[in-house]
């Protein structure tokens, strides 16, 4: 984790990780990124529940740091998950605008750790799908409608009490972090695209143009769960995505903060494997998201389209100090 720090202050503002001096030995930075912008690198750490106990064991001596809402998440209605594309003790989130500059921070990153960690999985994603300030315009997912409309925004109050680790919760050293739930989660696009327009706006409850809650004009319009249309149907229907997920009803916020991805086909039915890296940032996945998400998957429409396909959770410590490294609080 030092040499990560050490690599990751440089890679943020573009600079090699290392220089080459001898012609004999490998490059110690493998160059790709050589002349690129740092274009707005920002690189996330976090610890799965497995770096502190597996199977009951204490692997690394860290079983008594374990906090207790790094819980193993419970399994789902209607989960498909694939164990090769979940899980981990370490997670590495590399953000910025260009997908070289990623590829490069990761790959340097795996080769510095080499001896001390290997590669679980990598997701790719792009189009980041939630806005989380209000200068930000909301962006589209896969499915062609606006995600991220009713989210937490930073400049809006709501992050303090929803997803940073408060100074009164334990252990002390995930104070001013974060719990970090990402899920892959395949879009059944084929199905999803003979679906008609007024179907895909009934599973969502919006409308796919403008946003606006159906029965709304506006994207900002509030939600009214009990507005009727003159037949006395509800206009956003009970079953529909933002009734289940309605955060003021199920007294649950989290900070949403995902990305499209595309793997190309999947071959067995000649399908794109395409969807939603979900990603949410809470306080304690206990109280957030596993309740929102048994919601979901028991009653969700929006099942119909979509298989999560891949899970974990990770604690992520808070930020760096200067001088310091990450995870110190854990390890100090
Ligand atoms: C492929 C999967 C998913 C898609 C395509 C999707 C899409 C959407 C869309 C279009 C909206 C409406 C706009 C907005 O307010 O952001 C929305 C809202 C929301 N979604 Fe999802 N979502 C997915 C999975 C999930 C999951 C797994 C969760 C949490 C467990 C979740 C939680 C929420 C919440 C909390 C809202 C806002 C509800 C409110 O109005 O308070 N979504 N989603």
């Amino acid at each position: 984790l030092k040499a990560w720090t050490r690599a990751a202050a440089k890679l943020t503002t573009g600079e090699a990780v290392g220089t080459t001096d001898s012609e004999a030995a490998p490059p110690t930075d493998t160059g790709e990124a050589v002349g690129l912008e740092p274009a707005r690198l920002t690189l996330t750490f976090g610890f799965g529940p497995s770096l502190f106990t597996r199977d009951g064991i204490d692997r690394f001596g860290l079983a008594a740091q374990r906090p207790g809402a790094l819980v193993d998440l419970p399994p789902f209605a209607g989960d498909a998950l694939d164990p090769a594309r979940s899980g981990g003790d370490l997670c590495v989130q590399a953000c910025g605008d260009d997908p070289q500059v990623l590829f490069h921070a990761i790959r340097n990153l795996t080769r510095i750790g080499r001896g001390s960690v290997v590669l679980r999985w990598v997701q790719e994603g792009f189009g980041r799908t939630s806005s989380t300030t209000s200068d930000q315009s909301t962006a589209r997912n896969l499915m062609g409608f606006k995600d991220g409309t009713n989210n937490i925004r930073a400049d809006k109050g709501g992050a303090s009490e929803n997803f940073w680790v408060p100074a009164s919760e334990d252990p002390a050293w995930m104070r001013d972090g974060s719990y970090l739930v990402a899920r892959r989660i395949r879009i059944l696009i084929e199905v999803w695209d003979r679906s008609s327009l007024a179907d895909q706006e009934a599973t969502i409850g919006r409308r796919r143009e403008s946003g606006a809650p159906i029965g709304a004009t506006d994207e900002f319009h509030a939600v009214d769960l009990t507005a009727i249309d003159s037949a006395g149907k509800l206009l956003v229907p009970a079953d529909s995505h933002i009734a289940i997920a309605n955060q003021d009803a199920l007294g649950i916020h989290i900070l949403r903060r995902g990305y499209n991805f595309t793997d190309g086909i999947d071959a067995r039915v000649g399908q794109l494997d395409a969807g939603l890296f979900f990603l949410a940032y809470q306080r304690d996945p206990r109280a957030q998201f596993i309740p929102m998400q048994d919601a979901l998957a028991r009653r969700d429409a929006l099942n119909e389209y979509i298989k999560h396909v891949g899970s974990a959770v990770f604690a992520v410590p808070p930020g760096t100090a200067v001088g310091g490294y990450i995870g110190q609080s854990l390890f100090a």
